[in-house]
């Protein structure tokens, strides 16, 4: 599973599918880049494998690629031999460049869910906007679930613009201080557009089934003033054309 998911910010129950996969007796797997270590720990809720990219809030820096897994270690050592067989392996600074992020990974998660959870609120009252997708939104449909396992709603933010695809992306081309690029989890916020990028290769039934739109945007927030974040967006939605008023008679 992944957990709060790319790029609807939904939310899995970690409970419901670690109780599910032991029934079965199966390994329970999760992708946790978005909830990051700081704001949830899917492993006390009996989840066996972790996996972060840490090329996202880990690095904290958008400058190096990298993955992490971590598990119980009888687990760990079955992937570490694959990993030491196929030669996987970081080269020396890009490791030292990671450890050098995390240091300071709990101070950018705090702040970057402060900023976020500023941002959906802006959102979630702008007339332009059709919806807005974040966990710790009251009106987010896991929102029990989230407060329950996550202490922080996290960095990233979709939402729908009310109107056509051509103005999600007007939107995201008229933002300053949000960069468009398809990354995530970084000090500096970013925008992109998921059918455009990330989910341009899902076939668009899949897209709808999960509700990736052509309205939507991907926000991943980063750790800049939360003021000059809303300024931005208030700018860029200015982009969504108004409503078309129809004249009867
Ligand atoms: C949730 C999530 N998991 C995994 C990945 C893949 O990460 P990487 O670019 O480090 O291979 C991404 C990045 O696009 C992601 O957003």
């Amino acid at each position: 599973m992944e957990s709060p998911t790319n790029p609807t910010l939904r939310v899995v129950d970690f409970k419901k599918v670690a109780t599910l996969a032991k029934e079965h007796k199966l390994l329970s797997m999760i992708d946790a880049t978005f909830g990051t270590p700081i704001n949830q720990h899917p492993a006390q809720f009996g989840i066996d494998l972790i996996m972060h990219s840490g090329t996202k809030y880990l690095a904290g820096h958008t400058d190096l690629i990298c993955g992490v897994v971590a598990a119980r270690h009888e687990l760990i050592e079955r992937i570490w031999e694959t990993r030491t067989t196929l030669g996987n392996c970081m080269d020396p600074h890009a490791s030292w460049m990671l450890v050098r992020g995390l240091k300071t990974l709990a101070v950018r998660v705090a702040r970057q869910n402060e900023n976020a959870q500023r941002v959906a609120e802006f959102l979630a009252e702008h007339a332009k906007v059709r919806s807005v997708h974040y966990p710790f939104l009251k009106n987010h449909p896991q929102y029990a679930v989230a407060r329950e396992q996550m202490s922080g709603g996290g960095g990233m933010v979709s939402f729908e613009v009310e109107g056509t695809g051509e103005d999600a992306r007007k939107v995201s081309e008229s933002m300053r201080l949000f960069t468009l690029a398809p990354s995530l989890g970084g000090v500096e916020s970013l925008v992109s557009i998921p059918v455009l990028t990330s989910h341009a290769m899902v076939p668009a039934a899949e897209r709808a089934k999960m509700g990736a739109t052509e309205q939507m945007i991907r926000l991943s927030v980063g750790i800049e003033n939360a003021d000059d974040l809303i300024a931005d967006l208030e700018h860029a939605l200015q982009a969504v054309a108004a409503p078309q008023h129809v004249q009867v008679g």
